[in-house]
């Protein structure tokens, strides 16, 4: 069984983004150290295009081959004219208006988005499922969801996007790692108690 993972950015107080979910106040923080944790730990949680700029498109992918995120977040990709946002990954976006992809390494989730998910995490393969988010798409998966990494920037939103929107679920987790940087961001991991 393939693992189901939201790696997330979010603010002291929980948040992914302001209301409209836009996360830029946390670029702030990426910085020399931050993409040499990503570079060593998540190298493939970072965007084709990013990969590309720091030099680093041809390192393995350690963790997952394959992402699930919701049409709203792929569409920060797609307004950029960026049709395939995560090439080393095998793409999966769920999307009801979408009808048709805009990619050949992209493959849209219409219906059943738990019940796909389900098949991929069944899937053989040593490599896990890398849930991108938006907070739509993972409040609809947080029961099939087996562990989370919250990177946690120093601030307070106040009010914004929450991780997980109208989920209905109560899972628990264990603390499984904290990773401080210098800057005051941490990064959580948490395994799913089942
Ligand atoms: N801080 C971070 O690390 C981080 C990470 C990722 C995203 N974000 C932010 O999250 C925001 C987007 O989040 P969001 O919650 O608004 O949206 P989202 O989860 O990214 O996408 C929602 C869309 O997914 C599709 N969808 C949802 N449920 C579906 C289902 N059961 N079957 C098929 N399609 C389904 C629908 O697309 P259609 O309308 O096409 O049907 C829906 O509008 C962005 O602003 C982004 O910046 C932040």
């Amino acid at each position: 069984m393939r693992k189901l993972t939201y790696f997330i950015a979010c603010s002291i107080d929980g948040f992914i983004g302001d209301p409209s979910g836009d996360a830029s106040s946390m670029f702030a923080f990426t910085d020399e150290e931050f993409f040499a944790f990503i570079k060593a730990e998540y190298p493939e949680t970072m965007p084709t295009v990013g990969r590309r700029a720091m030099g680093f498109d041809d390192v393995p992918n350690k963790h997952f081959d394959t992402i699930v995120q919701g049409r709203a977040s792929y569409d920060l990709a797609l307004k950029e004219g960026i049709t395939s946002p995560y090439a080393h990954l095998r793409e999966y976006v769920a999307s009801r208006t979408l009808t048709e992809s805009p990619d050949p390494n992209v493959e849209i989730i219409s219906s059943d988005l738990v019940g796909r998910v389900r098949a991929l995490k069944a899937e053989d393969g040593d490599l896990g499922i890398y849930l991108c988010g938006g907070s739509d798409v993972a409040g609809q998966l947080i029961d099939e969801i087996d562990e989370l990494v919250i990177k946690t920037y120093p601030l307070v939103l106040g009010s914004g996007m929450p991780m997980f929107r109208s989920a209905t679920a109560v899972p628990l987790f264990t603390l499984e790692s904290v990773r401080a940087l210098d800057n005051g961001l941490v990064v959580r991991t948490y395994g799913r108690k089942r």
